[in-house]
């Protein structure tokens, strides 16, 4: 190692409790997230005095060829201290200066001083000249590694999870212990953020910090068993100035805390606002779809084209007034090319012969539209004679302007569209070399798509998304929402996105978990199978706080199922986060032992006014779990209150730490659900349940729209015009109820005590 003698001898030292000094004499060692950082280029995590990540090679590739500290072709020129500030705030930072052959290249540790985002460590890779002849020939591996950890097994019973594959990282997600010498965690073009673990709380989570779609992680497991963060494989050439960021985050609160801190500090990096996803319309009201799994995918009714088909939907829906408000359209209408991907996204005559928007003057129904990836012979590119900037390769096609997307998104409002569904995003980006070789094409793909979206009011949804693609949703605020499980087809376990969710709700993106049967059988249907649970999985769309998208055959509708969902206008009652899984169920399946759920066990909460209402799942559970408030991820804002269900609600349970819920017997089939709700007031003691049995989430704060509490309790209530609310409550132990109907506005208050209704 070539040092010269001007570096610091002294250590590095970031401490994530305190603000601490950047540089220390020596390696004081009281805080729980340690970074330590030493002027010869090597560093190390510690959590509470354990080195969980001591670090491997720093490499850079360039000419060919890879300069690595390994074998000291990489060289250290100097190590020095910077500071400055970013709307992060201030940061001192730790500056290592390398040449890789004719480069210098920075990589920089950078600790933010006065940060209330949390505890984290940014690693900066920064190409002050660019490089050329970076790649590799293999687009899984890295071209440049910094931070680079190897995997050891010094720290006993850590667990892991590393989100990979396709739906936000769902597909191939794994759950294990972090061992040497295992084919862990995922790597390459579909890996996606890590998450390490032990049973006490503690967990840090890795990720790409910016340039999401140029980074991967890399596992070497052959040569060093180590872990890379850095540019991905086949990237050939870096320019000058580029910066790659990787964030290593620590929470002391657990995993779900970790990526919800994580979270937010990436979205307020990335200014990913919430406002579009709060105002999207398919986000807040109850649609109808014909995507995979749904009765009408590639499949119409006896006889009858598309279009008929869709009227005669509309027909039911009205005779059944279950209150659907858009319909989304899946890939059958528009016309397909090459390697069948899209050719011209118009309506084909043999699906909608009189256009779309027939169908929206027809229907009143608003839409959410389908698209794939783009064929080489897409009428749009200037190749093929269209009117538009495009990347055209042998089969697969990418757009580069936004006037492109600017013509097909007004257009498209002309018939109503409101929400666009980009899917097979992991097949255009693996399918194409311009995405995968070079370092800004795949940003510019969806930065140009999503602004403009945005400027056309449409909202995006993402499908088959690698985590890359997930992640550079951070820069794209038009991009509200994500699949989050593999396609539904009756009878399948498409429900199952608890931990998936995680991820996406850090991220700012509602995690959907695609249509559904909401009727067990359906005569006709293409895919000759029966759903035996529909309840569950309305259930699940409706905590996900996603789209709630049933698509049944015209005969298939179960209208009372169905209404579980939503108020009278079609008004999703959701909770306020998605119904995640607790980090007992994450740690009992990485580590085993006896330490949480053997099934899915997810909680969320509806905050109305700070009053917390608590809701818990849970579905093919195969052991006996204790719950307790501590579990949930409304451990810190309900720690006791009254805990019923919707088949026992006349007489309320406790429910306290030391008082847990007895989680038990519940299958896909008989799930449970339970709700918590906190005493409003306690002389006399008053406790709201809310809508049950009627809706699937009680307490909403669509529904409640307002607590107040003097010497009653006033609830604003808020739904259709005229509809008729039953709300119960809990008065000294006593369940009652009172059906309130809203007025002309759609609004009414009630008063508990005085049991009296005001419609408005
Ligand atoms: C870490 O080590 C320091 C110094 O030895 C000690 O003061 C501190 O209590 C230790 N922290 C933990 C969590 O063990
Ligand atoms: C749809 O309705 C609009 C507004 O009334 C009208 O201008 C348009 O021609 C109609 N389109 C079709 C295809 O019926
Ligand atoms: C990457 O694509 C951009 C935009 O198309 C182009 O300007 C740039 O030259 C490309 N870089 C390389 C290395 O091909
Ligand atoms: C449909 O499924 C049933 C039961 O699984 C099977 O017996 C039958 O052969 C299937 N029919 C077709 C057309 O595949
Ligand atoms: C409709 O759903 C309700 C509630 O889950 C259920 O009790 C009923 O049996 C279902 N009806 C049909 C026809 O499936
Ligand atoms: C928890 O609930 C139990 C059972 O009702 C009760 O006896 C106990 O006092 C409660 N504990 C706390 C801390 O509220
Ligand atoms: C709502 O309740 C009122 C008063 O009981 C009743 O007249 C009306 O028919 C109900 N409306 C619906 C839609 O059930």
């Amino acid at each position: 190692m070539s040092v010269s003698g001007h570096l610091f001898l002294t250590c590095l030292l970031f401490s994530a409790i305190h603000a601490s000094p950047l540089m220390k004499d020596a390696v004081v060692v009281d805080d729980d997230f340690k970074v330590e950082v030493s002027t010869d280029g090597t560093y190390s995590i510690s959590i509470k005095n354990q080195t969980w990540l001591p670090n491997a090679h720093t490499f850079f590739r360039a000419d060919g060829f890879p300069f690595s500290t390994a074998d000291d072709t990489l060289v250290l020129k100097g190590a020095s201290r910077k500071s400055g500030s970013d709307k992060l705030g201030g940061w001192t930072s730790m500056d290592f200066e390398y040449s890789a052959g004719q480069y210098i290249i920075i990589a920089r540790v950078k600790e933010y001083t006065q940060s209330n985002l949390g505890d984290f460590v940014i690693f900066e890779q920064h190409y002050k000249e660019g490089a050329l002849m970076t790649g590799t020939f293999n687009h899984n591996e890295v071209i440049s590694s910094f931070p680079s950890f190897y995997i050891t097994d010094n720290v006993p019973d850590l667990g892991f999870l590393s989100y990979g594959g396709i739906m936000v990282g769902d597909t191939d997600k794994m759950i294990g212990r972090w061992q040497k010498g295992q084919a862990m965690p995922n790597s390459g073009i579909d890996g996606g953020p890590l998450c390490i673990f032990n049973e006490n709380r503690d967990a840090v989570v890795i990720s790409p910090f910016n340039q999401f779609m140029a980074g991967s992680v890399w596992h070497d497991r052959l040569t060093t068993d180590s872990v890379n963060w850095g540019i991905m494989g086949r990237v050939g050439r870096v320019p000058a100035d580029f910066v790659y960021q990787t964030v290593v985050f620590y929470s002391a609160q657990g995993i779900n805390k970790a990526f919800e801190g994580w979270g937010k500090l990436l979205r307020t990096y990335h200014d990913k606002d919430q406002k579009m996803r709060e105002a999207d319309f398919t986000l807040n009201y109850l649609g109808y779809w014909t995507d995979g799994g749904a009765f009408y995918y590639y499949n119409t009714e006896k006889n009858k084209n598309y279009e008929q088909t869709i009227l005669d939907v509309r027909a039911e829906v009205e005779k059944n007034k279950i209150p659907y408000r858009y319909v989304q359209y899946d890939s059958y209408w528009y016309y397909k090319g090459i390697g069948k991907g899209v050719k011209t996204w118009e309506p084909m005559p043999d699906i909608f012969p009189n256009g779309l928007q027939f169908l929206y003057n027809m229907t009143g129904w608003p839409a959410g539209a389908h698209n794939r990836f783009w064929a080489s012979d897409t009428t749009y590119a200037k190749q093929n004679g269209g009117q538009f900037d495009f990347i055209v390769e042998i089969l697969k096609a990418v757009p580069m302007s936004e006037d492109f997307w600017d013509h097909l998104f007004s257009n498209a409002r002309k018939w109503g569209l409101i929400l666009y569904e980009q899917d097979w995003l992991n097949d255009e980006f693996n399918g194409m070399n311009a995405l995968l070789t070079n370092i800004s094409v795949g940003r510019d793909w969806l930065m140009l798509m999503g602004r403009s979206a945005r400027k056309n009011g449409i909202t995006i949804m993402y499908c088959m998304s690698y985590s890359r693609e997930a992640l550079q949703s951070l820069e794209i605020p038009a991009v509200t929402m994500a699949r989050s499980s593999n396609d539904y087809s009756p009878g399948n376990d498409n429900w199952r996105i608890g931990i998936s969710s995680i991820l996406a709700d850090a991220i700012g993106l509602a995690p959907f978990k695609d249509t559904f049967w909401s009727t067990t059988n359906q005569p006709g249907n293409s895919y000759n199978k029966s759903e035996p649970n529909p309840g569950l999985h309305l259930t699940v769309a409706t905590l996900s706080t996603a789209a709630v998208g049933p698509g049944d055959s015209v005969t298939g509708m179960n209208v009372s199922l169905i209404e579980t969902c939503c108020d009278a206008d079609g008004r999703i009652l959701k909770p306020t986060k998605p119904a995640m899984a607790i980090d007992a169920q994450i740690i009992q399946s990485a580590l085993g032992g006896a330490v949480g759920p053997v099934g899915e066990v997810w909680t969320t909460y509806s905050n109305i006014q700070n009053f917390y209402f608590g809701i818990v799942l849970a579905a093919a559970i195969s052991n006996t779990f204790p719950l307790r408030p501590s579990d949930t991820t409304f451990a810190d804002k309900l720690q006791d209150g009254k805990v019923y269900t919707s088949q026992s609600w006349m007489s309320l349970t406790d429910f306290n730490e030391s008082k847990p819920i007895t989680i038990k017997g519940c299958s896909a089939q008989h799930y449970c659900l339970y709700y918590i709700a906190p005493v409003l007031m306690s002389s006399p003691e008053v406790v709201l349940l809310g809508e049950v049995p009627a809706k699937v989430v009680p307490v909403s704060p669509q529904r409640f729209t307002q607590i107040s509490i003097d010497t009653d309790v006033t609830l604003t209530l808020t739904g259709g015009v005229k509809e008729n609310v039953t709300v119960w409550y809990s008065v000294s132990g006593t369940s009652k109820s009172h059906t309130c109907q809203l007025g002309t506005t759609g609004e009414a208050t009630l008063t508990l005590l005085g049991g009296i209704c005001r419609p408005n």
